[in-house]
């Protein structure tokens, strides 16, 4: 099945199973704003509280926050947001529609790529197991042809981008003949910067109201409590400040599902450090990230590291965790030393010194900054999108399984009486009570026990448990595995334990520390 399609077929089994519905839906829906249901909200959560005990409880030196979204705008002038968190926009004069420019040739570049792959495929089929991929490339003319035109653009665009030129932007679009997609002229207005930050107003407008920034990023609110923390908590250099909390971004172009929000959630981690040693602290950081993501056991060749080119002018090294979505390899993490940019930026606008005192060193300084940034979202888009899978059974029907990590899945258990009778519910009912306060359960005595397995299948249950009329008589029920469809007889009394043993966030942590 071509990507694309599996794509779709992931946001409507998201929509169709209560993990993400399209936010405001019976006015239509707001732009790239959606909302988590009733089982994507536990999905997420567990993600959350993998990453939050994986920083907390594993790393005696990092202790959480939970800062305010609103914040003092002079904050957002202190990290550069207010002044250089922009993207360039161009609109089509005819469509009226509006672009980013960088995307308008990022989709040329990647048209060209896939022409270019395209006639190696098709080089690769003729000429079998002889095909010589590397001299094919070098030495076709169609595709060097297209390939130095390739890089002619690319050069351009990462010039322009780095210079901030935005003549030079418009400029490319128009040499590239890159035509609107709705109008198909090419008919374009210059490149502006647009700010993506969302700006509301405090207090009312009589005593002079205050204009306030829904923050972009939680990162600030970890920057300006750096000494809050580090005095109440007696925290000595290094340790990290970690915080789970919700962001805004005025995305022009979002798309593709919950990759890309105007209202997301971020998972942000501070590792302040000795100047000097920031760079051992981003490699460790680096393992230390790329280990949590591998533990969930969506397959190693998913994950790669993308080392940034184009530095931001506070970072001296940074790097994004990618992974291979349905629409391939994208960003899910950023890891990125920030060097002593923030806290000295917030000395400078508040006035407030913003040094830590080193009682091995005897001196103070302004502590540089290793930063992890995971978006929840784009992670649980990433947990869906690995698990999702279609399958044709031995007779020939075929299911629909989330084979979802099980300390992460949204209902651990399902209880399901054979029968709606002869008491079998009732001892359902005993089980689910006895288990409730360990693991979230799920009773179900509709329809046939077929159709009850799909839907468990469906949102990624890991263990369903059957009563029926032996259950009654020797205490035993039969437990089905999600993932090999196997069956078999236990006792009631252990079920705790056989269930306990894989859904624990124990065993991942474990794995991990
Ligand atoms: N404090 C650093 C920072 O915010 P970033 O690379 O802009 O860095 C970090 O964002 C992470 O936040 C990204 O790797 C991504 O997972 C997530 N993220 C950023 N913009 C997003 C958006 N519009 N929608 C969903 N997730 C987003």
């Amino acid at each position: 099945m071509a990507q694309e399609d599996v794509f779709k077929k992931i946001v409507s089994h998201c929509k169709e199973y209560g993990f993400v519905f399209p936010s405001s839906e019976i006015y239509d829906g707001l732009g790239a704003v959606y909302d988590y249901g009733q089982m994507g909200v536990e999905l997420k959560n567990n993600i959350k509280k993998y990453w939050w005990d994986s920083m907390i409880l594993l790393h005696e030196n990092v202790v959480g926050i939970d800062s305010a979204i609103f914040m003092h705008p002079t904050i957002w002038k202190a990290s550069g947001h207010v002044d250089a968190f922009n993207d360039p926009l161009i609109d089509n004069k005819d469509s009226k529609k509006r672009y980013r420019a960088d995307v308008l040739i990022e989709d040329y570049l990647a048209k060209i790529d896939e022409k270019i792959n395209k006639e190696v495929e098709k080089a690769a089929k003729k000429f079998g197991d002889s095909f010589d991929e590397a001299m094919f490339r070098e030495t076709n003319p169609r595709v060097k042809e297209q390939q130095a035109k390739r890089n002619e653009v690319h050069t351009r665009f990462a010039k322009a981008l780095n210079d901030s030129n935005l003549e030079e932007l418009r400029q490319i679009i128009i040499d590239c003949e890159i035509v609107d997609p709705i109008s198909g002229t090419r008919n374009w207005t210059d490149v502006r910067q647009f700010n993506l930050m969302f700006a509301t107003e405090m207090g009312s407008t009589a005593d002079g109201a205050m204009k306030v920034y829904l923050r972009p990023e939680t990162a600030q609110g970890i920057f300006v409590n750096f000494l809050n923390v580090q005095k109440t908590g007696r925290m000595k250099i290094p340790f990290g400040i970690a915080q789970i909390g919700k962001a805004f971004r005025n995305e022009i172009v979002a798309r593709q599902f919950i990759f890309r929000m105007r209202e997301f959630e971020q998972m942000e981690m501070q590792f302040f450090v000795r100047p000097g040693e920031e760079l051992d602290y981003f490699r460790q950081w680096k393992e230390i990230r790329m280990k949590w993501h591998k533990s969930l056991g969506f397959g190693d060749h998913k994950y790669r590291f993308h080392d940034h080119d184009k530095l931001a002018h506070y970072a001296n090294a940074a790097t994004d965790i990618e992974f291979e979505m349905p629409f391939g390899f994208k960003e899910v993490e950023g890891i990125h030393s920030r060097t002593d940019f923030d806290l000295g930026s917030h000395e400078k606008y508040s006035g407030k010194k913003m040094q830590y005192f080193d009682p091995e060193l005897n001196k103070s300084y302004t502590p540089y900054v290793v930063e992890t940034s995971i978006g929840v979202d784009r992670m649980f888009l990433s947990t869906i999108a690995a698990s999702y899978c279609e399958e044709t059974l031995e007779n020939g029907e075929s299911r629909v399984v989330l084979k979802l990590p099980a300390p992460l899945a949204p209902i651990k258990l399902a209880v399901l009486p054979l029968v709606k009778k002869d008491g079998l519910p009732e001892k359902a009912r005993e089980i689910i009570d006895a288990l409730k306060f360990d693991f979230k359960c799920q009773y179900d005595e509709k329809d046939s026990i077929g159709k009850r397995y799909r839907r468990q299948d469906a949102i990624g249950t890991p263990y369903c448990v059957t009563v029926d009329h032996q259950s009654l008589e020797d205490n035993t029920v039969t437990i089905r595995y999600r993932d090999t469809m196997e069956q078999e007889r236990v006792s009631i009394n252990d079920l705790q334990g056989i269930i306990a043993e894989k859904v624990n966030m124990k065993k991942l942590l474990t794995s991990i520390s």
